[in-house]
């Protein structure tokens, strides 16, 4: 039961010396000296340290307390000045456990960039506790609103586009959602509101900004998010690309002075590049122009102007919507020509520069944008050039129709605000700076989409799915196979008969037993792991559990096993990440240059270096096997 006092958050004890107060939050450690225990509380506003004996209770680590005690200031040699309240402490006088908590998957109290993203991405709300990741979304919090409040009073209005929309060529794949009302007829997620946010200027609105979600089916790299990612995106009318820059400017470096204070930004006024320059004199479009890389505190904003409008066709621009041209958009296809230049749209298209910008910060290009063309004529001009079908013209009549009705000159920049964020803290992925970012490979956090829909639903919608999923064991098989060609790992795989000892397996793929990668799924602590050695050893349990503090080892049951993994015991890859299972690693499977191991069926086998798997896998690597 909880108190009806009024709570005390851990930041104002300091100014509560002598009174009793109460404390609700989490315990974040607990160190024991014989009867009495230090508690360090933890609640959105820090920590303070709790002194209690055994008799009020026995909270763990992360459990949910509430906590009445009399604020005492510490005797001066005991002050603490690693936290904010280190000049008091809380006698406590009551304890009351709110609710307990299991042992954590992971350790929080550290920075977690080593432990396995998958893992993180399944447990995200206990990953979120962690100070530097609470930090990070408390600062996105603080941009946006210092975004939103500067945007409004410079006249800006925020408006909302649809998240269910046609296709918007961004140059990326389209989400495609089918439509139930129109059997066959599929929305597609935005990739940007590019074409609605010109069209709130030609409905007169001026001055647009949102943050909207854009919605990407590309591969992610660490400075790219799959799937979804959120923009600062914002669109002016009467303005030269001059304003946009400026405006930008001014809003980022003031941006930079109120969230960012400990930040300084290298260069003001922000040079700008032609394109060309940035090519011959960096050899980058978004060269990183710090004075010093090592410097964390250091940015180094930059403008790339005076880009070509076309470039050549690439196979990757097919998701331009052209395909059967010379020329692709260098931004978009809604890009404006640089006004001189028109003239030779008809006799040197490549020639023409296009009146694009994009922002660049410590060597990422954290914002793109562009004058936009307003007039009819030179939009469909464009389309010809990019190679457009009369087809794919038509998909974007609403454009040209609309550009018939006093269009105003108009223009606009959309910065990436995970990418963005993640550049001036340095962090290294997007995916550190987002609540629920999807992993790398595709899945989503904590909720494991995408998942299958149920014949009722594809009923509903008139669907077949013609890909028939396979069942599970091959399908951990093919997601094996597809991690490691996505991450142009050298592999060799095996097809053979069905094998059920390491023995065996050895002896049918014809390879060293001790090359052998043997997976077994155990629990430490109650909580599944995957320790793999080389099949011709065997854990010490003692070892091992002296190495890695667990109370308790054991093998898992056969059904625990199909449980966990959905494979049967005995083909059990060692890729625990694919079941979200933390992986160990017996030193010794370096003494080889390549391993092999059972890949999620008895009758299939994976050979590849040792380097690459410890690379794709992630393992805790430490020495607790011995000789069998
Ligand atoms: P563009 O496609 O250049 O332009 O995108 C603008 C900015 O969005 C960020 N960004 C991403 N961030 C995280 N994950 C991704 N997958 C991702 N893709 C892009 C980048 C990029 O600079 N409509 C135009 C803007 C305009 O012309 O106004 C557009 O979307 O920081």
């Amino acid at each position: 039961m909880i108190t009806s006092m009024t709570r005390t958050l851990a930041k104002d004890t300091i100014n509560k010396i002598g009174e009793e107060i109460t404390l609700q939050g989490w315990i974040n450690g607990r160190r024991d000296h014989g009867k009495i225990m230090f508690l360090d509380l933890r609640d959105r506003t820090g920590l303070v340290q709790v002194v209690s004996t055994k008799e009020l209770g026995d909270p763990r680590p992360e459990y949910c307390v509430e906590i009445v005690g009399l604020v005492k200031k510490r005797p001066d040699a005991m002050v603490n000045p690693k936290i904010a309240t280190g000049i008091v402490e809380v006698e406590a006088k009551k304890i009351t456990i709110i609710s307990t908590s299991a042992e954590l998957p992971f350790p929080i109290d550290s920075d977690g960039y080593d432990i396995n993203e998958e893992i993180r991405s399944k447990y995200r709300y206990l990953d979120l506790r962690r100070p530097r990741l609470n930090r990070n979304l408390k600062l996105r919090s603080q941009m946006t609103t210092f975004i939103r409040n500067y945007l409004t009073n410079l006249d800006f209005v925020e408006v909302e586009t649809p998240i269910l929309t046609k296709t918007t060529p961004e140059g990326a794949r389209d989400f495609l959602v089918p439509s139930r009302l129109q059997k066959g007829k599929f929305y597609a997620l935005p990739q940007s509101p590019q074409q609605y946010k010109q069209l709130l200027m030609v409905a007169g609105l001026e001055r647009y900004f949102q943050f909207p979600r854009c919605f990407r089916d590309e591969d992610p790299r660490r400075d790219r998010a799959y799937g979804e990612f959120t923009q600062l995106d914002l669109e002016m009318s009467f303005v030269t690309q001059d304003d946009i820059l400026k405006l930008t400017e001014e809003m980022f470096t003031n941006l930079v002075k109120e969230v960012f204070p400990q930040k300084r930004i290298t260069q003001t006024p922000w040079p700008r590049i032609p394109h060309k320059q940035a090519k011959s004199k960096y050899g980058s479009d978004k060269p990183d122009l710090r004075k010093n890389k090592n410097d964390k505190d250091e940015l180094a904003f930059a403008w790339i102007i005076d880009f070509p409008l076309f470039t050549e066709q690439s196979e990757e621009d097919f998701y331009h919507g052209s395909g059967n041209a010379k020329f692709a958009p260098s931004h978009h296809m809604f890009t404006a020509p640089h006004l001189d230049d028109i003239p030779l749209l008809d006799s040197d298209p490549m020639k023409v520069r296009g009146l694009q910008h994009d922002l660049v910060l410590n060597g990422f290009e954290v914002g793109g944008g562009s004058i936009r063309i307003h007039q009819k004529d030179v939009q469909e001009k464009v389309f010809d050039l990019i190679g457009f079908s009369k087809k794919q013209k038509k998909q974007f009549e609403h454009m040209l129709t609309a550009f018939t009705y006093g269009v105003p000159p108009h223009g606009g920049i959309a910065p990436g605000l995970d990418r963005l964020l993640m550049a001036i803290l340095g962090e290294p992925s997007v995916r550190e700076v987002m609540a629920y970012p999807t992993s790398a490979s595709g899945q989503t956090s904590v909720m494991d989409a995408p998942s299958e829909a149920s014949e009722e639903q594809l009923k509903e919608l008139g669907i077949a799915v013609a890909v028939q999923n396979k069942n599970k064991t091959g399908s951990i098989y093919d997601a094996i196979i597809e991690e490691l060609k996505k991450q142009g790992i050298e592999f060799k795989n095996y097809e053979h008969k069905a094998v059920y000892t390491s023995q065996e397996a050895a002896s049918v793929r014809n390879t060293d037993i001790h090359a052998g990668a043997k997976a077994l799924v155990m629990y430490k602590d109650e909580a599944p792991v995957i320790l793999v050695l080389p099949a011709d050893m065997k854990v010490d349990t003692h070892t091992f559990k002296k190495i890695y503090k667990s109370r308790n080892l054991r093998m898992a049951t056969k059904e625990e096993v199909e449980k966990i993994t959905s494979v049967s015991i005995g083909a059990v890859p060692p890729f625990g990440h694919i079941f979200y299972i933390p992986i160990y690693m017996e030193k010794s499977l370096r003494d080889n240059e390549r391993i092999v191991f059972n890949a999620g069926m008895h009758t299939r086998s994976i050979e590849m270096k040792e380097s690459d798997y410890e690379k794709i896998a992630k393992p805790i690597v430490g020495e607790f096997a011995l000789k069998a």
